[in-house]
């Protein structure tokens, strides 16, 4: 596709969209439909998203332009981030190898911090198991999981040799069977296949020690053995696991150490049509106001309904994807934070006034800590965002828009 038809439809729809509606909040849309198709309403929420950000970037740069300043994020420059299956074949190729690059590099984490970091790759897993408990439902999430996305893009393009950006998992999309998707169909350009099939049941989650919370027991995949097709088949995974469900042993030194095993995987349709569906979609870019979003993408509290952040990466599943702490693990990781980072983003374009920008809510995820537990205080924009050896840190402030500070990317 080229980048300046792309352009263009995304001007003429900002020049259509200039005086944006609103979607009423108050009221669920109707839709109904059982979710596994996409409506009107999610089309054009999505579309109204990408024109109020093309605005917001052309009229920033004009401002800027006025004062005699030079922009950093313009039109001109801004990327995009696509789905998986939109790729061509020679795209999803280079992706995947640069992932693999990526995976022969030596690791910056000394092996005094974790003996079982091997590589690059693995230097992005030892930084996610270490800070698990304060990264996940804290005024932090959401932030700190769009630097790290970012700099893993980042580490296959400057390291690698990549030349495209992060690919995002449209979870609906392959909701049915995500295992035949172009992501998991175990091609030469997918992300590996399925696990093999291996007759079990669903996992149970067993919460952290420390926290509430009982078990919550989840619908099996189609697979739960080695991955054995596709380019990550016979992938080695260094780390973990930490902990987090039933039956399995955590590795050593907390996860940190050296614990060579095949990559595991349990995909199948029951857990991402429940969890991750296009009604599920639509409902999270409705809500008003942040502590609600967070709600409806992360999942209440200690119940069944883990949202569609935990229900995708259940739907991953299987050694290390099934793991809380050890998941990025698994190359399926980044591209379903890239969806995560993907309706993120757009939310924030619907908010119009701007506060979405700055605001991180004031709920029980909004915290210093892992869901308020212990209380802490709210998190704030100065707050730092601690990369490890995995790649330099910043602020929350620095990372709220995809279009500021170091950033200039958005998704189409
Ligand atoms: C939760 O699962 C763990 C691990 O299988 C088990 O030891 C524990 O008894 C379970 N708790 C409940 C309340 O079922
Ligand atoms: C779609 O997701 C919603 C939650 O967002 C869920 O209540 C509904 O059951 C899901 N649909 C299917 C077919 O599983
Ligand atoms: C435009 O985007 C910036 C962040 O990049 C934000 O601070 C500002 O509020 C946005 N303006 C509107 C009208 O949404």
């Amino acid at each position: 596709m080229k980048a300046a038809a792309i352009l263009g439809t995304a001007l003429l729809a900002a020049a259509a969209h200039a005086g944006v509606v609103l979607p009423r909040q108050d009221t669920t849309t109707a839709d109904s439909s059982d979710g596994l198709e996409p409506t009107q309403d999610l089309n054009d929420l999505l579309e109204q998203a990408k024109a109020q950000v093309i605005n917001n970037v052309t009229e920033t740069e004009q401002q800027l332009r006025k004062r005699g300043q030079t922009p950093r994020c313009t039109v001109k420059n801004l990327v995009f981030r696509r789905e998986y299956g939109s790729l061509s074949k020679s795209e999803r190729l280079s992706y995947v190898n640069a992932i693999k690059c990526l995976q022969n590099k030596p690791p910056r984490t000394p092996t005094s911090v974790a003996p079982g970091a091997k590589s690059r790759f693995d230097d992005f897993v030892v930084t996610h198991i270490q800070q698990t408990l304060s990264i996940h439902y804290s005024g932090i999430f959401q932030p700190w999981h769009r630097w790290f996305v970012y700099q893993y893009e980042k580490a296959l393009r400057d390291e690698c040799g990549y030349t495209g950006y992060q690919p995002y998992w449209d979870w609906p999309k392959y909701a049915r069977a995500p295992q035949d998707s172009p992501l998991f169909n175990g091609d030469p350009y997918s992300l590996g296949g399925n696990g093999e099939y291996i007759p079990h049941d669903g996992p149970v989650i067993v919460p952290p020690p420390g926290v509430g919370g009982g078990n919550i027991s989840l619908p099996a995949g189609e697979g739960s053995g080695f991955v054995t097709t596709g380019p990550f088949a016979n992938m080695v995974v260094n780390l973990g696991p930490v902990g987090g469900l039933a039956d399995t042993d955590p590795g050593p030194m907390g996860g940190l150490g050296y614990n060579p095993r095949g990559l595991k995987r349990d995909l199948g349709g029951a857990m991402n049509m429940r969890y991750a569906n296009y009604t599920t979609v639509l409902k999270m870019l409705l809500q008003p106001n942040v502590d609600k979003y967070r709600i409806v993408s992360e999942g209440v509290p200690y119940t069944p309904e883990i949202g569609p952040h935990g229900g995708i990466h259940y739907t991953i599943g299987g050694d290390p994807g099934g793991d809380l702490f050890t998941s990025p693990g698994d190359p399926a990781f980044w591209v379903h934070h890239g969806q995560m980072d993907r309706l993120w983003t757009m939310w924030q374009a619907l908010g119009l006034g701007g506060n979405r920008y700055t605001d991180l809510g004031s709920g029980s995820y909004a915290h210093r800590t892992w869901e308020n537990n212990p209380e802490s205080p709210l998190a704030q924009l100065t707050d730092v965002i601690d990369m490890g050896y995995a790649a330099p840190s910043t602020t929350i402030g620095e990372v709220m828009s995809t279009t500021g500070g170091e950033f200039c990317y958005f998704y189409l």
